[in-house]
């Protein structure tokens, strides 16, 4: 084990520790924007860029970034002194002057760790002028790219990259150009992206942002010609609780049922209910498959892959496309949902298909 002391607190951890890990064993937390983890996973993004998470380590010459720095016996270290501090504002303010004012109309405000640093830190004044960086918007029918307000902490390459292994997202150009996007610096409709959304929920600022239908959702409910049918996919009951302070996994199903009909949704269904209809599919599929394979046919594909995920899908067809007929031709129980809804369903109620609007709340940007 290695002892050092940071803030005045002795602590002993596995060499090879960093000092971000060392100093949170200490109870000690110092502020990170490039850095992420998935512990699960094993998989840590570190590429030192930020430079936030700066320390002083008595002895050295410079600061030293705690994410990247691993410990060594005896090291004494400050993470809060006046020149610690100092440092972080300059880098946050040197950050700032590179990115648009924009938090006032920007989809990631309240929720945006560059802003949550901005307001810890104080800033309200910028003094370095000079050139921002300009790119095009990239809009596509699940994610918005504005790269405006890309920090390059390259969170989101770790994922596409490392736990999706979509390799849709990489560095492109040098110095002030750079920018994570894709190859060629295609919009991402064009590149194999699968639209699973990982690298938007990673991104700490509003360069990374969903497509957001809520407006249109507003405007269906308050029109008295409309029935709105609501669809929940079986995740969302699971993981809501955690976005008003449950702990993680809390199901909330009730609630949330309640919630969606205090809001003016006319029905409420379960996405398991069309899940059923989608096994029942593919099961059907299956049979026919293993039918004609055990009759001799050599054009039967086998074995039979669900399609139930968008995502995996996209996956399948940028990766694949040699393999297509692998997958079964079933719908996803999302899609399933809004075809029995369109005709079955609003035939039962009486409602012109016209006038039924189905809204599906979904964990996965790929079903948009
Ligand atoms: S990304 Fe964050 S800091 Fe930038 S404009 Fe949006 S809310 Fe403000
Ligand atoms: S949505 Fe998924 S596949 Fe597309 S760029 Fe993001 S992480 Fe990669
Ligand atoms: S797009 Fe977001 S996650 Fe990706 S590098 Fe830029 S700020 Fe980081
Ligand atoms: S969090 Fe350590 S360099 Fe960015």
């Amino acid at each position: 084990m290695i002892r050092l002391t940071i803030d005045k607190k002795t602590v002993e951890v596995e060499p090879g520790t960093t000092i971000l890990k060392a100093a949170h064993k200490a109870g000690v937390e110092i502020p990170t924007l490039c850095h992420f983890e998935l512990c699960d996973m094993g998989i840590e993004n570190k590429p030192g860029g930020c430079r936030i998470c700066v320390v002083e380590v008595e002895g050295r010459r410079n600061l030293a970034p705690s994410c990247m720095t691993e410990v060594q016996e005896g090291m004494v270290i400050n993470t809060h002194n006046i020149r610690v501090l100092n440092a972080r504002t300059t880098v946050l303010k040197l950050i700032i002057s590179d990115h648009p004012f924009d938090c006032l109309v920007c989809a990631k405000s309240g929720d945006c760790e560059l802003q949550d640093l901005a307001r810890q830190f104080g800033i309200r004044t910028v003094p370095y002028g000079g050139e921002q960086s300009h790119y095009r918007k990239d809009t596509s029918p699940s994610i918005i790219r504005d790269v405006d307000k890309c920090i390059m902490c390259r969170r989101c390459e770790m994922m596409c990259n490392e736990v999706q292994t979509v390799g849709a997202l990489s560095a492109v150009n040098r110095g002030f150009m750079s920018v994570v996007a894709p190859a060629f610096e295609m919009n991402l409709e064009d590149s194999p992206c699968t639209y699973c959304g990982q690298c938007v929920s990673v991104c700490p600022t509003g360069a990374l942002t969903e497509v957001d239908h809520t407006n249109e959702i507003i405007r269906a409910l308050s029109d008295p010609k409309k029935t709105v049918v609501v669809q929940t996919a079986p995740a969302v009951r699971a993981a809501l609780g955690e976005e008003f302070g449950l702990e993680p996994g809390t199901l909330v199903t009730g609630r949330m049922v309640s919630a969606l009909r205090e809001l003016g949704f006319d029905h409420v269904f379960d996405t398991d209910f069309s899940a059923d209809l989608t096994i029942m599919e593919e099961g059907t599929e299956l049979l026919q498959r293993l039918r004609g394979h055990l009759a001799g046919d050599p054009n039967v594909r086998l074995p039979i892959l669900t399609s139930c995920c968008p995502g995996w899908v996209n996956f399948f067809e940028h990766n694949f496309p040699d393999l297509l007929d692998v997958p079964s031709t079933a719908k996803s129980p999302q899609q399933m949902f809004g075809a029995i809804a369109k005709s079955w369903f609003a035939d039962r109620i009486g409602v012109e298909r016209k006038d039924l609007v189905v809204v599906s709340i979904m964990p996965c940007l790929a079903k948009k």
